[in-house]
């Protein structure tokens, strides 16, 4: 073994826009956040939020223990300035006339903000996942939508996408806040790949949608988006009420995660947010607990790995997804792999 223990970056996730923070959680300070085990620093600028790897190729400092000063990021160690390019415009060292070397840069990744969310994607390259699936309710002014508390969990980030998907545990998981064990059957459906993404059929469901105690049959549709960005819809037909999801999971390290989420509703626009904020973290709690105790700690894509019924046909339209996608990371795929 060499000394090197540098992961390789899975390159399907590497070519995905991964959430990576709120943009209103992003103020003058650089931030570090963690993506695929890599540190990147994030920064605003006048022209947006910007996103380099946390390294200086000085003396490899931090970039995010520095600060932002004319659009440049300064780091913290020897002053080294870095415009939004990542180009080095200033060494405070030598003469301002001093040609800079070309090597002195930092590593830019692409970055952009969407739904309220910053996104990176590691590889450069253009792929299929170079734009992001539509959440209309986003831009609809029916709807009011207020965002999760980002939320850190101890689990493959395909585990906590296909907990979000898991129509079945709504009743047991959830009892009592979302669902009720005297009504867990769940009627037979089928999922359709449909616009680059898997849909299900309408699932009708004995739930409460928010909390509320409005217990009635709501209409449910998942959406598997992308291989860690899914939504979820439930409708009630009698009164049109409509609760959506966004969910967009950002995979830290292989068993660590971080989930930020997207709440919409067309209905008791009045209610303070702060309901909706605490009503998810409730959900999302109670779902930390099951999913950080599942094993094998990766997603099995073998499908003869684990048992399935037909009401797991979401669940099993996304493993076999993130198998034909070659996703790796977090899946019980590599390790298959690595013994070889
Ligand atoms: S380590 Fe960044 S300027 Fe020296
Ligand atoms: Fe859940």
């Amino acid at each position: 073994m060499g000394t090197d223990k540098r992961h390789e970056i899975d390159p399907v996730l590497a070519s995905e826009w991964l959430p990576i923070a709120y943009a209103h959680d992003i103020a003058d300070q650089p931030i570090q956040v963690t993506i695929l085990e890599e540190r990147v620093v994030l920064f605003r600028t006048d022209d947006g939020i910007k996103a380099f790897k946390d390294l200086c190729i000085h003396r490899g400092a931090e970039l995010s223990l520095g600060k932002v000063v004319n659009n440049c990021l300064v780091c913290p160690y020897h002053g080294w300035e870095y415009n939004q390019e990542g180009k080095c415009v200033k060494i405070p060292q030598q003469p301002a006339r001093r040609v800079i070397p070309p090597k002195a840069k930092a590593v830019v990744f692409p970055c952009m903000e969407r739904y309220g969310l910053v996104w990176v994607k590691l590889n450069k390259e253009e792929t299929m996942a170079s734009t992001l699936p539509e959440y209309e309710e986003f831009d609809d002014p029916s709807f009011k939508t207020v965002y999760a508390n980002p939320h850190i969990i101890n689990a493959a980030a395909p585990r906590v996408v296909e907990n979000f998907l898991d129509v079945s545990h709504l009743a047991f998981v959830h009892e009592g806040s979302l669902g009720d064990s005297d009504h867990a059957e769940i009627p037979d459906y089928k999922v359709h790949w449909k616009d680059n993404r898997y849909v299900s059929d309408v699932i009708p469901v004995y739930a409460d949608p928010d909390g509320t105690g409005k217990w009635s049959i709501l209409n449910y549709t998942f959406e598997i988006l992308r291989p860690l960005l899914a939504r979820l819809k439930k409708v009630n037909e009698e009164t049109n009420e409509i609760f959506s999801m966004l969910f967009a999971v950002q995979p830290q390290a292989e068993r660590k995660s971080k989930i930020f989420a997207l709440v919409s509703r067309n209905y008791d626009l009045e209610t303070p947010d702060q309901y909706y904020i605490d009503f998810q973290q409730l959900i999302i709690d109670q779902d930390t607990a099951v999913v950080e105790s599942q094993r094998p700690e990766e997603l099995p894509l073998d499908l003869q790995a684990e048992l399935h019924l037909p009401p797991d046909r979401v669940s099993i339209a996304y493993r076999r997804w993130l198998s034909e996608l070659g996703v790796t990371y977090g899946s019980e795929v590599k390790k298959h792999k690595q013994m070889k």
